[in-house]
C-alpha cells in the first residue's frame, strides 16, 4: 500500500504472530478462571490457581513487550503514512495503559491468594479481575486485527 514504509509488512506479521500467542494464553487464562469456583468448600483444589499463576507469569513478560513493539513499529508507521489514523492509534495506546493496569491488578490479587485471610473473597476477586482483563484484551486484539486487515497486501 502506497505511503507505508517497507518494513511495515514484516512488522505487522510479527504483531500478528504475537496476537496468536497472546490469544492462546488468554484462552488458557479464561478456561482456568471459569474453573475457579467461589465456594469455600472447594478450596482443597487450588490447581486452577497454579495454572493461572504459570499463565500470568508468561503474560507478565509478553504483554508489555507486545505493547512496546506495537507502539514503536506499526503504530508509528500507520500514523506517519495516514495522519487520519492518529485518533485510532491514540485510542489503542490508551487501551494499552488501561489493559496493563487491569493485568497488574489481576497479578496483585493472584499474589494475595496464598496469604489471604478471606480466600473465598480473594478467589472471587481473582475471577472477576481476570475475566475483565481477558475479555478486554481479546476485544483489543480483535479491534487491532480488523484495523490491520485493511492494510494487508
Ligand atoms: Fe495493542
Ligand atoms: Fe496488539
Amino acid at each position: 500500500m502506497a505511503g507505508l514504509v517497507a518494513g511495515f509488512d514484516k512488522a505487522s506479521e510479527v504483531v500478528r504472530h504475537e496476537h496468536e500467542a497472546i490469544n492462546s494464553e488468554l484462552s488458557e487464562l479464561e478456561a482456568c478462571l471459569k474453573a475457579l469456583v467461589c465456594y469455600s468448600e472447594v478450596y482443597a483444589d487450588l490447581s486452577p490457581v497454579e495454572r493461572l499463576d504459570r499463565c500470568g507469569r508468561r503474560l507478565q513478560t509478553t504483554l508489555p513487550e507486545h505493547f512496546r513493539n506495537e507502539e514503536s513499529t506499526i503504530f508509528v508507521d500507520l500514523e506517519t503514512a495516514f495522519p487520519r489514523l492518529q485518533s485510532f492509534v491514540q485510542q489503542m495506546k490508551r487501551q494499552h495503559s488501561d489493559l496493563q493496569a487491569g493485568f497488574d491488578q489481576f497479578c496483585h490479587v493472584l499474589d494475595e491468594v496464598d496469604e489471604s485471610n478471606d480466600v473465598e473473597q480473594t478467589i472471587c476477586d481473582l475471577k472477576q479481575t481476570g475475566l475483565d482483563f481477558t475479555r478486554a484484551m481479546m476485544a483489543h486484539i480483535a479491534t487491532e486485527e480488523s484495523g490491520l486487515g485493511g492494510f494487508a497486501r
